[in-house]
C-alpha cells in the first residue's frame, strides 16, 4: 500500500477512470478531476469503499485557463500532496478548422496543451523537493500517424509526445519519471464525444484495446522510467512502421485512409 496521492484529470470516464481503479488497487490516495461531478463522486465512493483509500474529487472544466491553478490550490488547501499526475483529460473535435470558432479551437489547445503543461509545472516543484514523482501525459498513436485532415488533435498529441521526453530528461535526476502514453484505438467514450462511433465500430477488432491493458502498460512504463509507451503489439508495429515513411507519403496516407474524414 502507498501513502502517496495521484491527481487524475478526465477521471469520469474511459482511460482516466481506469487509471483511478488501477492506482486505488495499489493503495494510492486519489484526487479525481473532470467536469461531471456526479460521475467523479460515484467513482470516489466506490473506490474508497473497496480499497479504503482517501479519494477526493474536484469538478473543473480544463478549457478554463484558471482551472489548473484552482485544482492545485484546492489540493494544497485540503492538505493533499500530489506525487503522481495523470494528465489524461482530452477529446478530439470533428470539425473543419476554417469553420470552427476560435473559442472552440483555443479550448482544445487549453485542455490538451496548456493545462497539461501548467499542471506539470505546478506539481513538479513539490515532487522535486520530495525527490519522487510520476507523470503520465496522454499522447496518442496519432502522434506517430499520418496527419488527419482538419484535426488539431495529431499536432496536439505530437506536442505531448515531444515535451514529455524533454521533461523526463530534465527531471529524472530528481527522481521524477515522465512518460508519454500513446494508445491507439481504446474502448472508452472518446468516439461518442467525437461523433465518430459509427466509423469507429466498423474498424477491425484487432486495432482495439481495452483501457485496462493501456493503463497497465502505461503505469508499468512510468514506474520503470520509460519516457514513451506505445501500448499493445499492433500499436507498436504501426508506430515503428510509420517512422521511416517519408512525409509526402504520410500526407498521402493521412488524406486517403482517414476513417473519420470530415466531408
Ligand atoms: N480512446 C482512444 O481511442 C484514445 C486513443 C489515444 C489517446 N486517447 C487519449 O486518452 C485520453 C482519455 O480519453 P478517453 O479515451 O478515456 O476518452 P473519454 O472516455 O471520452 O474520457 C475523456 C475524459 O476527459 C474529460 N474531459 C473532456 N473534456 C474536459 C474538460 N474540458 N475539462 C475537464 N475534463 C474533460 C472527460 O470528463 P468530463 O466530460 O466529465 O469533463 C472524461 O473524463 C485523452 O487525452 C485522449 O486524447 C484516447
Amino acid at each position: 500500500m502507498s501513502n502517496r496521492t495521484a491527481l487524475i484529470t478526465g477521471a469520469s470516464a474511459g482511460i482516466g477512470a481506469t487509471f483511478a481503479r488501477h492506482l486505488a488497487a495499489e493503495g494510492y490516495s486519489l484526487l479525481l478531476v473532470a467536469r461531471r461531478a456526479d460521475r467523479l463522486d460515484a467513482l470516489a465512493a466506490e473506490l474508497s469503499d473497496e480499497y479504503g483509500i482517501r479519494c477526493d474529487t474536484f469538478a473543473a472544466d480544463l478549457t478554463d485557463p484558471a482551472a489548473p491553478a484552482a485544482i492545485v490550490d484546492h489540493a494544497a488547501a485540503q492538505g493533499i500532496t500530489i506525487d503522481v499526475l495523470i494528465n489524461n483529460a482530452g477529446l478530439s473535435g470533428k470539425t473543419k478548422f476554417a469553420e470552427t470558432s476560435w473559442e472552440t479551437l483555443a479550448g482544445e489547445i487549453q485542455l490538451m496543451v496548456t493545462a497539461v503543461t501548467e499542471l506539470a509545472h505546478r506539481v513538479v516543484p513539490g515532487m522535486k523537493e520530495r525527490g519522487w514523482g510520476r507523470i503520465v501525459n496522454l499522447s496518442s498513436l496519432a502522434a506517430f500517424s499520418p496527419p488527419g485532415a482538419s484535426l488539431l488533435y495529431t499536432g496536439i498529441k505530437s506536442y505531448v509526445l515531444n515535451v514529455s521526453q524533454s521533461l523526463d530528461m530534465e527531471l529524472k535526476p530528481h527522481g521524477i519519471h515522465v512518460t508519454a502514453l500513446c494508445p491507439g484505438f481504446t474502448h472508452s467514450e472518446f468516439h461518442d464525444v467525437m461523433g465518430t462511433r459509427g466509423s469507429a465500430s466498423r474498424l477491425p477488432g484487432i486495432l482495439w484495446q481495452d483501457p485496462q491493458d493501456v493503463v497497465r502498460e502505461g503505469w508499468d512504463a512510468v514506474s520503470k522510467g520509460r519516457p514513451v509507451c506505445v501500448p499493445g503489439t499492433v500499436n507498436k508495429i504501426v508506430s515503428n512502421s510509420m517512422r521511416p515513411v517519408p512525409f509526402r507519403l504520410q500526407y498521402f496516407l493521412g488524406k486517403t485512409f482517414n476513417p473519420f474524414r470530415n466531408g
